[in-house]
């Protein structure tokens, strides 16, 4: 890994290690981290050329998101879904949107958990649905696996308040934290998709395979997808980097599994330190999912 000169982000790292009882040498080759970094700063992609200031106001323009015919049927409810999605032409105008949407999940649920963080930091990490505490509070990642996700953000540099910004597939919690069906994920992704183009990321995250499917539009497992980066396509903004990784709740329950999580932040950092080119060998993720 690159060296971290940030102090606090050295420290993160450590901690982070001691916390996952490391007791073995997770890389191959010793590593400086005291060398000072030079990180390229990360922004949002600038939005498009403003047209002129006296032409005549261009009504927006409705984008085109693609259907996601491979995660079961494309119903009436997710044509509605992705309708008003593709009418959202600010953050503000797709949380209402998603807020509108009759579902019964809406019903069960408490606060709608839209987002946290940065929008315009360039990174955005995409998660699965809210579970109880982000429920009650109406932020996502406030919960035992959000504290794992700042833990092992901030070992890395990152952090919410500064330079990331998180949301979920799912705005609403799943009644009893059961996993989101096909259905509700479907209804759900047009709004992820709408999500991204708004915000202009440079670089997404997918935490888990929920998410990682769904806007990849594979049946791939996580295990198979995690650790590369993938060209996210979004209408109305052009080919994203994305890079699938292992769900902290994951990691919570199966800690075998935190040396692939630690190099899936690795090859993060280094991507954000401008040292990776994400799309030289970016896998292609629009293949149709019958062929899998
Ligand atoms: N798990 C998620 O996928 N998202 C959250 O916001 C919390 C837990």
């Amino acid at each position: 890994m690159d060296a971290l000169s940030d102090t606090e982000a050295l420290l993160a790292a450590l901690e982070l290690q001691i916390a996952w009882g490391a007791e073995d040498a997770l890389e191959e080759d010793p590593q400086d981290r005291t060398r000072p970094r030079e990180a390229a700063p990360i922004v949002a992609v600038p939005p498009p050329a403003q047209p002129a200031a006296r032409a005549p106001a261009a009504p927006p323009r409705p984008i085109a998101t693609p259907a996601l015919t491979g995660l079961g049927a494309f119903t009436p409810a997710q044509a509605a879904a992705q309708g008003l999605a593709e009418g959202a032409d600010s953050l503000d105008a797709l949380r209402a949107a998603m807020a509108a949407l009759d579902t019964p999940l809406r019903d069960t649920a408490g606060k709608l958990v839209f987002s946290d963080g940065v929008a315009g930091s360039g990174l955005m990490l995409i998660g699965e649905a809210p579970g109880a505490d982000e429920d009650r509070l109406g932020r996502p990642f406030v919960g035992v696996s959000g504290q794992l996700l700042d833990r092992m953000l901030a070992s890395i540099g990152v952090r919410r308040e500064e330079n990331a910004y998180l949301t979920n597939i799912l705005p609403w919690r799943p009644p009893g934290n059961r996993t989101p069906t096909d259905a509700e994920i479907n209804l759900f992704t047009p709004f992820a998709v709408r999500h991204v183009a708004l915000v202009r990321p440079r670089l997404v995250v997918f935490l888990g395979g929920t998410a990682a499917k769904a806007m990849l539009r594979t049946r791939d497992g996580i295990t198979r997808i995690r650790g590369r980066w993938h060209r996210l396509e979004v209408p109305g903004l052009g080919t994203v980097p994305a890079l699938p990784t292992l769900h902290p709740a994951y990691l919570l329950r199966s800690p075998a599994q935190k040396r692939e999580a630690w190099a899936d932040l690795r090859l993060l950092r280094r991507t954000l330190d401008g040292l990776v080119d994400p799309l030289a060998k970016a896998a292609v993720s629009d293949r149709p999912l019958s062929s899998n």
